[in-house]
């Protein structure tokens, strides 16, 4: 059996070993996928003794995503962009690639409610990483415009400038940074990777932005509706979408991209979702 892993700290309750047992059986996959508690310090150490011990590959979590992204020996263009692994490959010459299909997994989640992302105005809100990893992913399905607005907006307009130096100018018809106050008119898709939800918080969003042909998509996910989805369904969103989709969909994206084949991720989300209850 060749054996995976997804590290973390802490890990306990990653639902990863679950998805992906679960994709191995669809897929008849001879493979093992256990969860590795890294210690703070000692996360490269362990990554590397679970290569010399056989293993094949390995997803990341936090907070080892950025040591990840360092010790790779190649990167696919998404991980450059990101500044983030969440996939790692042992390739058949010893050394590391990395990869990262947390934004890939966003996207297919998006394709598989909302259809094709083509010419939509799209608004995403947050900078951080979970933001950073995104951007290359909606822009490449052809997204009409994409807006990223952050409570502090620096750093909005920072992740714009990292993206337009290192796509060399590319995008940078579609792409821009724009203060929450600032921000103006509906747009066809708002999607908050914030952290505020599981404070059970708000960014200062203005109301305007949402109207009733509006889907909204939060990265957060949980039993009852977040509290950014609960707040857009108030200002009349057409329809309101939770992470639990981008989670399975990131893990599909690593699954195929070790073992060649794509699982089917509805039966899986459909379990998980009927143990969040
Ligand atoms: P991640 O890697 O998960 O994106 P992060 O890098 O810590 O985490 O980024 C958290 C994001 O959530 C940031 O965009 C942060 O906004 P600031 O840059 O202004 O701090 C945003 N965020 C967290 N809590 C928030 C809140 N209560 N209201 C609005 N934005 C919030």
């Amino acid at each position: 059996l060749d054996r995976y892993a997804v590290f973390g700290n802490p890990i306990a309750h990653s639902k990863s070993p679950f998805i992906h047992g679960q994709f191995a059986s669809l897929m008849q996959q001879p493979l093992t996928y256990e969860a590795i508690l890294a210690p703070i310090d000692g996360f490269e150490a362990n990554l590397r003794a679970f290569f010399q011990a056989g293993g094949k590959g390995a997803n990341v979590t936090v907070p080892f995503k950025e040591q990840a992204f360092a010790l790779c020996d190649s990167l696919s263009a998404e991980a450059t962009l990101a500044g983030a692994v969440n996939t790692l490959s042992l390739l058949a010459d010893g050394t590391i690639y990395g990869d990262n299909t947390d934004g890939l997994g966003l996207v297919a989640d998006l394709v598989r409610h909302l259809g094709s992302l083509q010419h939509k105005r799209v608004l995403l809100v947050g900078a951080g990483g979970a933001a950073r990893g995104c951007i290359l992913p909606l822009l490449k399905a052809e997204v009409g415009q994409l807006v990223i607005t952050n409570r502090t907006q620096s750093k909005a307009q920072a992740l714009v400038d990292i993206f337009s130096q290192v796509q060399e100018g590319r995008y940078s018809d579609k792409l821009q940074a724009v203060s929450m106050p600032e921000l103006s008119g509906e747009f066809d898709l708002v999607i908050n990777s914030t952290s505020a939800s599981l404070a059970g918080e708000l960014p200062p969003l203005p109301q305007s932005i949402i109207g009733n042909k509006t889907a909204c998509y939060d990265m957060m996910y949980g039993a009852k509706p977040t509290a950014f989805n609960q707040w857009a369904l108030q200002q009349g969103a057409a329809q309101v979408i939770d992470g639990l989709g981008m989670l399975v969909g990131q893990a599909a994206k690593s699954f195929v991209l070790w073992r060649g084949v794509e699982p089917d991720t509805s039966g899986v989300l459909k379990l998980l979702r009927d143990k969040l209850q």
